[in-house]
């Protein structure tokens, strides 16, 4: 069978129509306010939000709001000590003073009771210095109990952040336990970097399916954590859906619990992950593949009706995943698959469970979704800013995998969008995309010209032993582009100075 050859992958053109369909509006992230509670009238059961009443539901498992719920204690300026991990690109995301080693995310999630979560977070981390106090990133909900070391612990919320004060400091090198309980309905704010969403976190497209998108800034609106590439963490999901339903989460499937008119899906990753990686998606799924291949479990999971287009793609999977082997070193985690969702366009790659959209069941989103695995998950951004090794990779990726029977049109079509990008002056420099852009034509486009003008600079074999050398330095963490382009100059044993400066700069 012949592939289906495109010059701008469907990922691209859904990226692009969406952008020109909706309107780039940025705005400031709003001032945080707790959910306002009501009292539980019978118990077990619900009890609706005053401002959107969430929809009846047969009976299925529910959050509760709490009768008293935790309210914030004090509002304090913006910008506590701490608040922020250091991304020029994204200062108000992460935080310093800790070390996140492990989640554990015991949510209950039912997909009729749109925007409802409820549950408790544990975070277990180590302090990486002295500290009286820390921040989580977290938006909305209202919190039923926050503990230190099983202590009720104080804390107040501003502007994404909630600060936690210690009544005995944490030593640097210390381990420590933090739980939080909470519920409500998610906010939904537009994220500076995605504006073609509405909001990122969790999306509710109908009674029967939802799902997690949260890159790059989404998962401080569904659950508390350091969110940002740079502290990664293992993951381990607890997530209780009404009986009949699945959830899905990244990893293995460990257990499966039912009881009464629930069941919890226990998932674990045993590799580190960055938390806009982490996911779930409840659904009426169908097992579409459950196999071992070369060390690697191949689990892929399907909506209603997605089933027999997601099982015809799946059939080149494990061919791919030894394609990227063979150039690229070992794929890098236990599991790899796909859970379709009932969303409009958008793919994401989360870490071994890859959150497909049913409108983008197709060879090339899926390659570039696998390529991610290395590029972007394994060996993560430092900063956001550097958007072009994630989505210039994947694309490269992409591109390769759709001519892999062809390289000489491989080439020639290479060398012309790199002609393109050499001599038109219209994009703008890939080291300071506006923040609109970031998941824009550069990142992914020019992301991919570059990589093919960098091993047309330095030959195939100092450019694909400069990326496993890239993968096995920095895999398990992150890396920025002077790291790359350290490891690019120790593979091809030149400066590459000026090569770098034009294509990141100019
Ligand atoms: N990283 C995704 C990809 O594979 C794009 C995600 C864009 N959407 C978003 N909400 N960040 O290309
Ligand atoms: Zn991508």
């Amino acid at each position: 069978m012949t592939q289906p050859q495109r010059a701008l992958p469907i990922i691209l053109a859904a990226l692009l129509l969406a952008s020109l369909a909706c309107q780039t509006v940025i705005q400031p992230l709003a001032e945080e306010e707790a959910t306002p509670a009501a009292s539980s009238t019978s118990p077990g059961r619900p009890s609706p939000a005053p401002e959107t009443p969430p929809p009846s539901s047969s009976g299925s498992p529910l959050c509760p709001l709490p009768e008293s719920p935790l309210t914030e204690q004090e509002t304090r300026p913006v910008n506590p000590p701490h608040a922020s991990i250091g991304d020029p690109y994204a200062a108000e995301l992460g935080n310093l003073g800790y070390d996140v080693q492990r989640y554990t995310l015991a949510l209950r999630l039912d997909p009729a009771r749109p925007r409802w979560v409820c549950g408790t977070v544990t975070i277990e981390a180590r302090a990486t210095e002295t500290i009286d106090e820390f921040a989580l990133d977290f938006i909305g909900f209202a919190l039923q109990s926050l503990q230190v070391n099983g202590e009720e612990a104080e804390y107040y919320r501003t502007a994404g952040k909630m600060v936690i004060g210690l009544d005995t400091p944490l030593a640097s090198g210390e381990a420590f336990e933090v739980r939080v309980t909470y519920s409500g309905q998610t906010k939904q704010v537009q994220s500076r970097f995605v504006p073609f969403e509405e909001s990122l976190g969790l999306f509710f497209p109908s009674d029967e399916n939802l799902y997690a998108l949260s890159e790059p800034d989404g998962s401080r609106y569904w659950f508390p954590s350091n969110d940002h590439p740079r502290d990664k963490a293992l993951f381990r999901f607890e997530i209780t859906t009404p009986a009949g339903l699945m959830a899905t989460a990244n990893g293995l499937l460990q257990d499966e619990i039912t009881e009464d008119d629930a069941t919890t899906w226990v998932w674990e990753h045993a590799y580190p992950m960055a938390t806009y990686l982490a996911t779930v998606s409840v659904g009426d799924y169908v097992e579409v593949q459950n196999e071992v291949v070369n060390g690697v479990t191949l689990r892929s999971y399907a909506t209603p009706g997605s089933e027999s287009l997601l099982v015809e793609e799946l059939e080149r999977t494990a061919d791919a995943i030894s394609w990227l082997e063979d150039m690229v070193g070992p794929y890098p985690f236990e599991a790899y698959g796909y859970v379709t969702v009932e969303s409009g366009g958008v793919t994401l790659e989360t870490q071994t469970l890859v959150t497909l959209s049913t409108f983008m069941i197709d060879e090339a989103v899926l390659v570039h979704e696998l390529a991610h695995m290395w590029f972007g998950n394994w060996v993560s951004l430092d900063s956001w800013g550097q958007m072009w090794r994630n989505e210039g990779f994947a694309t490269y990726f992409e591109y390769m995998w759709g001519y892999r029977d062809d390289p000489q049109t491989f080439d020639s079509e290479m060398d012309l969008l790199v002609q393109t990008f050499k001599i038109s002056s219209g994009y703008e420099p890939l080291n300071d995309l506006s923040p609109a852009n970031l998941f824009g034509y550069e990142s992914y486009v020019k992301g991919a010209a570059l990589l093919h003008a960098l091993r047309q600079e330095v030959g195939d074999t100092a450019f694909f032993d400069g990326l496993r050398l890239y993968l096995e330095r920095f895999g398990g963490g992150t890396a920025s582009d002077a790291d790359f382009i350290a490891v690019m100059e120790e593979t091809s044993g030149r400066s590459l100075d000026n090569f770098f400066q034009h294509w990141l700069e100019e």
